[in-house]
């Protein structure tokens, strides 16, 4: 069996770190390719070093555009690798437009594809990764879903239930197993529990300035120290918008370049509070026991809002610093951990790839029933 493993984004590196160390252990041969979505090192050198996930066979240096562009591009590529080479599946994971691109061309040349972090939506259209999800689980084979909720929102788009397995969350099995490495940023000076922890970077809310000053105003209150890990995307857009200066004179905010994987999970596990736009982080922050608000109308990690762990609060102003100054308030954030979401989840996948060489075969009809 000869596997394809792609990855594009930060957001997946954090994935496939765990992923790729099994296939190791169990001999399964693999080439992992790099589309090169992210590009600058904090967003992704530094995480192979510190996740210790081995060095791309290849990089497709596809960098920024539109989604047209960065999704064709990546396409494109990634045809070119799949033509010259024989993989009896591709596996993509996440949400991502790498993740859509690799799916695409990989079903388009008859290869199967398995997608891990699959069924999870929220059911907003508007957003560019629900129609990477939406599109990647409707022409996988193979799809791996998190929590129970994201398997029944597969079962309710027709998919088939012995496509469907229940292996729990890989972006958690990262974290137990890194926890002992976690490691204080250099330049931050906060004590533990005594201070917020920001994180905004989706289009949805950088791309406007209303919002993004609402945001900022949101949270102008907070009677603790706000530390915000920017994304470049961020960084340009307050630039642009005039803004930057006026943040970085408010007393309570603290602008510091994007932390990696073990800074930010240091940062984190020790914060009051998280507010995020993010996906991840909210699972994230579920597992460290730290609550979060979600700068969003919706979410599609459910799980988070039915386990108390996280709301919604999305980028109005009042909303922000009522919802701010209740779960700062709250003395205990408890919440059980999810199932599976533990340090085997990896191993489940595997497992069911190696015993279902069945699903390795492209059916000649619809995917779904
Ligand atoms: C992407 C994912 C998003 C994920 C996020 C994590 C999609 C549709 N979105 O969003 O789901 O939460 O990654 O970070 O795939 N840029 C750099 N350096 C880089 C990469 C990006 O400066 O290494 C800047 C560029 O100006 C670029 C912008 O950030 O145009 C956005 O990057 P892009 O990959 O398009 O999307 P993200 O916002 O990072």
């Amino acid at each position: 069996m000869n596997l394809l493993v792609v990855v594009g984004a930060r957001p997946n590196f954090v994935k496939v770190a765990p992923l790729v160390a099994e296939l190791k252990k169990k001999g399964i041969s693999y080439d992992m390719v790099h589309t090169g979505q992210h590009y600058d090192n904090s967003l992704s050198k530094i995480f192979f070093d510190q996740l210790e996930i081995p060095t791309p066979d290849l990089y497709l240096g596809v960098g920024s555009g539109t989604h047209g562009v960065q999704t064709g591009k990546a396409m494109m590529k990634i045809e070119e690798l799949l033509m010259k080479n024989n993989y009896d599946l591709v596996c993509v994971v996440g949400d991502v437009n790498s993740t859509l691109a690799a799916a695409l061309a990989a079903v388009k040349l008859h290869i199967p594809v398995a997608h891990i972090e699959s069924g999870y939506r929220s059911f907003d259209m508007g957003m560019p990764e629900e129609i990477n999800r939406v599109i990647v689980d409707r022409i996988s084979q193979l799809l791996f879903a998190p929590t129970e909720t994201a398997v029944l929102n597969l079962i309710n788009e027709g998919i088939s239930q012995e496509r469907i397995f229940f292996v729990g969350n890989i972006m958690a099995e990262t974290l137990l197993k890194n926890l002992h490495k976690v490691k204080k940023p250099k330049s931050i000076d906060a004590k533990k529990k005594e201070y917020v922890l920001l994180t905004v970077h989706r289009a949805e809310n950088t791309d406007n300035k209303k919002k993004i000053l609402s945001i900022f105003n949101g949270i102008d209150k907070c009677p603790y120290n706000v530390i915000f890990p920017a994304h470049p995307r961020t960084i340009e857009k307050l630039k642009k918008y005039d803004l930057m200066d006026k943040i970085q004179k408010k007393e309570n905010i603290e602008i510091v370049s994007p932390f990696s994987y073990l800074e930010f999970h240091y940062m984190l596990s020790n914060s009051r509070a998280v507010l995020t736009d993010s996906g991840g982080v909210q699972e994230e922050a579920l597992l460290h026991k730290v609550p979060c608000l979600t700068l969003r109308k919706n979410t599609e990690r459910m799980i988070t809002l039915q386990y108390g762990a996280n709301t919604l609060v999305g980028t109005d102003t009042k909303s922000i610093a009522v919802n701010l100054q209740k779960i700062l308030q709250d003395k205990d954030a408890s919440w059980p951990i999810p199932p599976l979401w533990d340090s085997n989840v990896s191993k489940r996948i595997v497992d069911v790839i190696q015993n279902h060489p069945e699903l390795l075969i492209m059916p000649s009809n619809d995917f779904i029933k």
